[in-house]
């Protein structure tokens, strides 16, 4: 179970402080999938960016079962099993699609396993698995690459950041199917999809900073549109 505690996240902007996260309580359940949506500038990546740890919390606290997750670095939440997928992926010169990915699953991968992992998000591996990650993938080929990585890492805890953006329709279809096969741990995904929402044991809605509503799709839906959220179908 992973616990959050009356977070809070506050910057300085023209020397004047701005608060981002105002307040957020959240319980996520093993096994389950939340989605995160709420429209843009809601605070749906700096929240995520709290759970993992590339942002220090202003105030609060983070549970992972009875782990306080809060003092602890990137590295070692990351060893903790949280896995992150970013909304712009980061790519790095001079490592092969491969490496990245034995590094992700922390052992070295038989070609069949790589390809497994690459298959699962739409890339035919034998075209990849010896690329660079770097730029000149394209936008929709890095984002699921490190959907792959994801996968190789098995986490306890999968938190994905807008994982559709750049993402074909064809691959979106077996996105929303390897949401659904992966039950095992707690998934986080932030999305304004409405097939991603639709697949959500819990959809969290987020409006300034705070938590506006919860519950499932059929009951966040009618107040997608009146938040204006950006919906796509
Ligand atoms: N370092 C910063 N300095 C000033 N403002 C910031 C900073 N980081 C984030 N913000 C602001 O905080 C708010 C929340 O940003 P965030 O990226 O979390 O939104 P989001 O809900 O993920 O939006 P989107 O749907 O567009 O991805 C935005 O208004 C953003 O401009
Ligand atoms: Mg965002």
């Amino acid at each position: 179970m992973l616990k959050l505690e009356n977070l809070h996240y506050n910057t300085t902007e023209n020397g004047k402080i701005k608060e981002i996260i105002k307040g957020i309580d959240l319980t996520f359940d093993n096994g389950k999938t939340y989605v995160i949506t709420g429209p843009n500038g809601s605070g749906k990546s700096t929240l995520v960016k709290l759970i993992i740890g590339i942002l220090n919390l202003s105030q609060g606290q983070i549970y992972l079962n009875d782990l306080n997750l809060s003092p602890l670095s990137i590295d070692k939440r990351a060893k903790e099993g949280i896995t992150f997928a970013f909304q712009k992926p980061v790519t790095f010169k001079g490592i092969k699609v491969k490496e990245l990915l034995d590094i992700a699953s922390g052992k070295k991968n038989n070609v069949g396993e790589s390809c497994e992992y690459l298959a699962s998000v739409g890339l035919c591996a034998k075209d990849y698995l010896d690329r660079n990650f770097d730029d000149k993938l394209s936008g929709g080929e890095q984002k699921r690459i490190e959907l792959a990585m994801a996968l190789a890492k098995g986490g306890k805890i999968n938190i994905f950041d807008e994982p559709e953006a750049g993402i074909d329709l064809w691959s979106f279809e077996n996105l929303t199917k390897l949401f659904s096969s992966m039950k095992t741990s707690i998934n986080i995904i932030v999305s304004h999809q409405q097939k991603i929402l639709e697949l959500a044991d819990e959809v969290i809605m987020l409006k300034d900073g705070k938590v506006e509503r919860k519950g499932n799709y059929q009951d966040i839906k009618p107040f997608l549109s009146e938040n204006k959220c950006r919906m796509l179908n």
